[in-house]
């Protein structure tokens, strides 16, 4: 590699930069982004090598001996210095300590709203050397048991705007022997324990690194939750190495010390969490936490708090453009936006609008061993690959059969390479460098994400799920993901989790969701196509409990299509494209259709008129 950089660089100096930009218009853009990845890959094998590791936590205590007056966090009009967080997060882990006995190793969940607790809480646990689960605080009942279950954890955190959601899984929690802790005052509930007043007498003084002295580079620092393909959602492994690659990403996008950023995604999310807090840590600046985002105070925040980095998706860019136009829209200094999933027209409308901000589109999954990132400035792209990347991270763009949603294979049973141009499914060679370390305590799920006989035979890679397309110039372009999961509001929906909370319904036989592109919206919504029992009618009524109670609100199908019979592929799965394709307009399906009506707490009978409203927008989704 380094071979490579310096004769790309003696090569710069021979022919003069001008000549090579016209031969090579991304040279520059290309080696100033490898030169950034170099130096951060030296910085992690030093950190690698440290003994013993030097993991986020002792990022975030170098940050606090450097600048302990500077602030770290603001929230809803209060500021924490970072020597401020360091205290708390001391006190909460001697009051943890002390409550639940908690040792290096033993995982806690956090099941808490994005604010300032989330982030003492985690750092106290980082500093006790345990790894930390991240629950969705939009998940109830099953799923959060579920989600609570697979991380292996004994001890659940959480606070009191969470109780009742906390209350309906206590008893199946109590079984498992699970102690649960409230960081803030509650009404009294048998069995759990109001940590406040520990908290407060616990000593702020630092605690021992040999608290931690076991953890090393390769174990478990979070465990975050996608619904990546089918079923309940999932727990990622996030290992101290990948915390550290992704906290790296603000450096490689030219964030400095200076900057501020401001994180309005959720934190139980890689992006919100890995890229933005993890990453603030790294680069010791500060950060603007919102509880949620919210289109109306967003430019008056950034001015408040001269917000010079936001982060964003696909929805979120969409909001702010279509929220109404101010004559103060470019009174503002944020100069970089990090995200991924904004389209074409929204990103040109956002610059002619907000003036000039660089956008670094990313493409990365939690679990995955692949990532990109746009940083050069073509539009549309999400990334591009150059040889640096491809040595460290190996990646294959395969044909894919999108009607079977299984990758082709040749007569050797060999997948074969997407010609330039050409849509393919991106999948990454696991190798030790790369590695794919797959799901807590679900074995079944991280072997289906493994594709194997790729190039080679015996060969493993990591099936992203996501189809690709590469450019001549090697410019790398997101297409769809495969059939089993689609996003809405920023979310992946897994849809056979939604199709076995709909089959719950009395009157339901069986159930195949899929997602659907509805006009002016980011992602596709939620919609299934149902059978009914044998003498029985579709009840509005049932169907809309089952979902409302299992099903946080992003992840429920809007509309419902009643079939005779469900249509089956020749691998017995279900079949989606055509019913996609059909998509939800009466005035086309013959078929009964019903529309969840939020206000009406119910489903009601399709109709042209409430098709139009949608689709105009007068009935937001
Ligand atoms: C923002 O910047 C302005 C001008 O540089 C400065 O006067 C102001 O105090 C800053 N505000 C904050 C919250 O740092
Ligand atoms: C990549 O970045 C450039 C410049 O910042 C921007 O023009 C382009 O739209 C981005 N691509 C995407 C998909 O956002």
């Amino acid at each position: 590699m380094l071979v490579w950089l310096t004769a790309a660089g003696g090569l710069l100096l021979l022919c003069g930069p001008r000549i090579l930009t016209s031969l090579f218009p991304y040279l520059l853009e290309d080696c100033v982004y490898m030169l950034r990845c170099l130096r951060l890959a030296i910085t992690l094998l030093r950190y690698k090598r440290g003994k013993p590791l030097h993991s986020i936590v002792d990022g975030f205590l170098d940050a606090v001996r450097k600048h302990p007056a500077k602030t770290f966090l603001h929230f809803e009009g209060h500021a924490w210095t970072y020597s401020d967080v360091d205290r708390r997060s001391n006190k909460v882990a001697r009051a943890l300590q002390e409550a639940a006995r908690l040792q290096e190793g033993q995982a806690a969940a956090l099941f808490l709203p994005n604010e300032p607790n989330l982030v003492w809480t985690w750092l106290g646990l980082a500093k006790l050397g345990c790894p930390v689960a991240l629950l969705n605080f939009n998940i109830r009942s099953k799923s959060l048991l579920h989600c609570f279950s697979c991380c292996g954890a004994k001890v659940l955190i959480t606070s009191a705007e969470l109780q009742d959601a906390v209350e309906e899984i206590l008893p199946a929690l109590r079984e498992q022997g699970v102690s649960v802790y409230f960081l803030s005052e509650t009404r009294h509930v048998d069995g759990v324990q109001v940590l406040t007043d520990r908290i407060s007498k616990a000593s702020d003084q630092p605690l021992s690194k040999d608290l931690r002295a076991n953890v090393k580079i390769r174990s478990t620092a979070l465990y975050i939750y996608t619904s990546g393909t089918t079923g309940l959602p999932k727990a990622a492994v996030v290992t101290h190495e990948r915390m550290w690659a992704a906290s790296f990403i603000q450096a490689t996008c030219g964030i400095t010390s200076d900057d501020v950023i401001y994180i309005n995604l959720p934190l139980y999310h890689s992006s919100g969490f890995l890229i933005g807090l993890a990453g603030a840590i790294q680069r010791g600046i500060t950060v603007v936490l919102k509880r949620k985002f919210s289109a109306s105070q967003f430019w008056d925040d950034c001015r408040e708090h001269n917000v010079t980095v936001m982060q964003y998706i696909g929805e979120t860019m969409r909001y702010l453009c279509n929220s109404p136009q101010k004559d103060d829209d470019r009174d503002h200094k944020v100069r970089i936006a990090i995200g991924n999933g904004v389209r074409k027209d929204v990103w040109s409308q956002f610059l002619r609008r907000f003036g000039d901000i660089k956008v670094k589109e990313l493409y990365a999954a939690t679990e995955g061993n692949i990532g990109f990132m746009n940083y050069t400035s073509k539009v549309g792209a999400v990334g591009r690959m150059n040889v640096l990347h491809s040595l460290i991270f190996p990646y294959t763009l395969i044909k894919f059969d999108i009607e079977k949603e299984e990758p082709v294979r040749n007569s050797q049973g060999l997948c074969i390479k997407a010609a330039i141009g050409e849509t393919g499914l991106l999948t990454g060679k696991v190798t030790q460098r790369s590695p794919f370390v797959g799901y807590a305590g679900n074995d079944q799920q991280t072997e289906k994400k493994r594709l194997r006989n790729v190039m080679k035979k015996g060969d493993l890679y990591f099936n992203t799920g996501d189809l690709m397309r590469f450019d001549k110039d090697n410019f790398v372009y997101f297409q769809d993901r495969v059939g089993d999961t689609f996003r809405w509001k920023g979310e992946n929906v897994a849809t056979s989790e939604a199709a076995d909370v709909l089959t719950m319904a009395p009157c339901v036989l069986e159930a195949n969701v899929y997602g659907v592109k509805v006009e002016g919206n980011e992602g596709r919504v939620g919609m299934a196509a149902v059978t009914v029992k044998e003498g029985q009618d579709f009840d509005c009524d049932d169907a809309y409990k089952v979902l409302h109670t299992y099903l946080p609100s992003y992840a429920r199908p809007r509309f419902i299509r009643i079939q005779p019979c469900l249509e089956i592929t020749g691998t017995f799965k279900m079949k989606k494209n055509k019913l996609v394709n059909d998509g939800f307009n009466p005035a086309l399906i013959r078929e009964p259709l019903y529309y969840l009506d939020a206000s009406k707490r119910t489903f009601v009978p399709m109709t042209t008129e409430i098709y139009s409203a949608i689709t105009s927008g007068t009935i937001k989704l």
